[in-house]
This record gives structure tokens, C-alpha cells and sequence, in this order.
């Protein structure tokens, strides 16, 4: 579609490192530019902050250029330039986006680990998978097959056949110790979006039966298959 209309695609990727779709690296498609998240919750963090990539050297360019204040950092590169070192040129109305050094550091050493801890995160998924399965919850999504899931996070859905509220259930997994959290209220539920658009619950009732119905368990690298299943009996448990 994108092509038909001459758009240029960018692909929210917050989730998906790393994640493969028809065998390919999500940041290896057919977009102009791939962004991925590495806050602190995601498969790799930075604690905050984030990556973009892309094949077009204009935007790569721009990319650099804007994350920093608009500095055009070729005016100062101390092989090429003739200016002194000290000089820069403020070239666009930048922005303050830099990762930083410390950041960045941390960062290097995620990346190198990004494979086995999406291993480790599949793990933890596929036996969240077999635990669940007859109990009445919709399980997340599978990728297809041969691809590669980055388990950010492992969402079920109550069946409408569990009598409680989403809220009670994950208050009783609270009580039970176990923490839960909801992804993610959706954006017409928000003042912001609501009040500005008149957004209403019945303008988007997919989304608002889902919400009500959803919320994600405990997943992260460090979990043993002992934590796993004592979250598995406290959702047997919440659920009686
Ligand atoms: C789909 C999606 N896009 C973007 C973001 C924002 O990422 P960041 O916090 O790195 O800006 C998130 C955060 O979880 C997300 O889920």
C-alpha cells in the first residue's frame, strides 16, 4: 500500500528484538526505518532508550544529525575537517535523543545476549504454554513456524466462561504474591485521547472486551522453572 501511495513506512518495533517474520529479522524488512525499544523491561535494555535503523543513508543522516541539538558532527570530524577541533555547526532545530555513553555500554554487552535470552524467554513461555493449556485462558499468540517470537511479554486473555472480573483475578494474584500487569490500556480510554477526541468505549468494542479480559504474567530471564510454576498454581488458584 505504502508503495502504491509513495509513503514512507516506519516500523514501531518496540518489542521485537529478536524477532523474525518469514524468517527474516524484524529491521530487515521492506520499511524505510525500524525503531526498537531497549527500556528496562524489554528483551535487551539500555534502561532507557532505543535503536533505529534503516538502509536509506539520507535518513541515517538525518537521524544523526537530529538526535543532537541539529550538530552536523562531519564539520568537526578530526580526520577529514579543516576546522578546528573545536568547531561544530548547528545545521537543523535538533533535538537532546543521544543515547548515552553509559547507556550505550551496557547496551553492547545486551546485544551480545539478546539470543539467549530470547531462548530463555521462549522457554519460560513454552512452559507457561503447556501449563495453561487446560485451563480458560486464551493463551498469546504463537509466531509461525520456523519464526522466531521475542517474548517481551506473555499476555493471556480470560475466557468468558471465568466468572471474575479481569481486576479481581489479578488482585487475588497480588494477594498471592504474584505480581501481573496490564498491556496496555488502550488509548481511548486516556483523558488525553478521550476527552480531545470524544472517544467512547462503544466506538471500539474489540479493543474494549480484550482490555477488560487481559493482563500479562510474571516474564523475565531470570525466572526458574520453579517460579514458573509456583505463577501456574497461583493462576489455578485465582481461578477457583
Ligand atoms: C509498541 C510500543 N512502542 C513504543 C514504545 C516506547 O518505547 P520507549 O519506552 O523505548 O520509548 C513501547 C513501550 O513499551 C511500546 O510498547
Amino acid at each position: 500500500m505504502a508503495k502504491k501511495h509513495d509513503l514512507r513506512v516506519m516500523e514501531d518495533a518496540a518489542h521485537s528484538l529478536p524477532t523474525t517474520c518469514s524468517g527474516k529479522m524484524i529491521g530487515t524488512l521492506d520499511s524505510d526505518v525500524t525503531v526498537f525499544s531497549f527500556y528496562a523491561n524489554k528483551t535487551i535494555t539500555t534502561g532507557e532508550g532505543g535503536m533505529l535503523v534503516t538502509r536509506d543513508p539520507e535518513i541515517a543522516k538525518r537521524a544523526r544529525v537530529m538526535r543532537l541539538h541539529g550538530i552536523n558532527r562531519d564539520a568537526f570530524d578530526r580526520f577529514t575537517a579543516k576546522a578546528p577541533s573545536w568547531y561544530y555547526e548547528i545545521v537543523a532545530p535538533g533535538f537532546k535523543y543521544n543515547m548515552t555513553d553509559i547507556a550505550a555500554s551496557m547496551g553492547i554487552h545486551q546485544l551480545k545476549k539478546a539470543n539467549a535470552f530470547q531462548q530463555k524467554r521462549a522457554h519460560i513461555a513454552a512452559l507457561y504454554d503447556e501449563a495453561l493449556a487446560d485451563l480458560p485462558i486464551v493463551k498469546p499468540p504463537q509466531s509461525a513456524e520456523g519464526d522466531i517470537h521475542s517474548w517481551h511479554l506473555y499476555v493471556i486473555q480470560l475466557d468468558d466462561s471465568v466468572a471474575i472480573t479481569r481486576d479481581q483475578f489479578v488482585e487475588r494474584m497480588f494477594a498471592q504474591g504474584i505480581g501481573c500487569s496490564v498491556h496496555y490500556i488502550p488509548l481511548h480510554l486516556h483523558p488525553y485521547w478521550r476527552d480531545t477526541y470524544k472517544l467512547t468505549p462503544e466506538m471500539f468494542p474489540v479493543s474494549q472486551r480484550i482490555y477488560e479480559r487481559t493482563l500479562s504474567l510474571p516474564l523475565y530471564t531470570r525466572m526458574t522453572d520453579d517460579d514458573v510454576k509456583r505463577v501456574v498454581s497461583a493462576v489455578k488458584e485465582a481461578l477457583k
